[in-house]
């Protein structure tokens, strides 16, 4: 009788294995543990001026109010208040198309690269719609680099100061990102 049973030590450390957690994904022996990360900044959209850092690289289609047609490229700057004087903490590059003949609605394609603190050298790509006269505008978050890698989430945008004649402006923005 006795030789058949299994000793009891073996089963305990069976039981105990299968209480043990699965082990998780690790890239060079470091646990991957995704978490999510709000950023808070100032996105400055100069698009008049000697010192613009937005400017148009196709005109606007005549027939249409809504600039349809007209394709910025921006290199600008990001800080941590709003003020243009604020720290910079990166620039936003990449290009907003007006992609909507009813209203103003562009594409907006960029990437907010980072220079400041701990996400200096990493990199957030954003790319959806930008409805600028909506009061609140969702953007995907669809990428990353650096810290920012697997990055996934949305960025809030507000206006949060426009100049009605030359519309340069700048915009708040609080972006939400699930990263590791
Ligand atoms: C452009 O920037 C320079 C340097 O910051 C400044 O001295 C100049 O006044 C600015 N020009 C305009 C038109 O804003
Ligand atoms: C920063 O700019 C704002 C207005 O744009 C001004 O009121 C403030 O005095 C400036 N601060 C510094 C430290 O230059
Ligand atoms: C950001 O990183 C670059 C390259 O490593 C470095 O030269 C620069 O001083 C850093 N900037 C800040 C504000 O830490």
């Amino acid at each position: 009788m006795a030789s058949s049973s299994i000793p009891i030590s073996i089963l305990l450390s069976i039981l105990l294995s299968s209480l043990l957690p699965v082990p998780s994904i690790a890239i060079k022996n470091r646990p991957l543990k995704e978490k999510l990360s709000h950023l808070h900044f100032y996105f400055h959209d100069i698009v008049s001026g000697r010192n613009a850092t937005a400017v148009p690289v196709t005109p606007p289609l005549k027939p249409f109010l809504s600039g349809f047609g007209q394709i910025n490229i921006m290199d600008d700057l990001l800080t941590l208040g709003p003020t243009p004087n604020s720290t910079a903490i990166g620039r936003a590059q990449g290009f907003y198309a007006s992609a909507s003949q009813s209203e103003l609605g562009f594409l907006q394609a960029m990437n907010l690269e980072f220079t400041h603190g701990k996400y200096n050298g990493s990199v957030l790509t954003v790319l959806g719609r930008n409805a600028p006269l909506h009061a609140v505008r969702e953007l995907p978050v669809v990428g990353g680099s650096g810290l920012f890698r697997f990055a996934r989430g949305y960025a809030l945008a507000r206006t949060h100061w426009l100049d009605p004649a030359s519309f340069d402006a700048i915009v708040e923005y609080n972006v939400y990102v699930m990263h590791y």
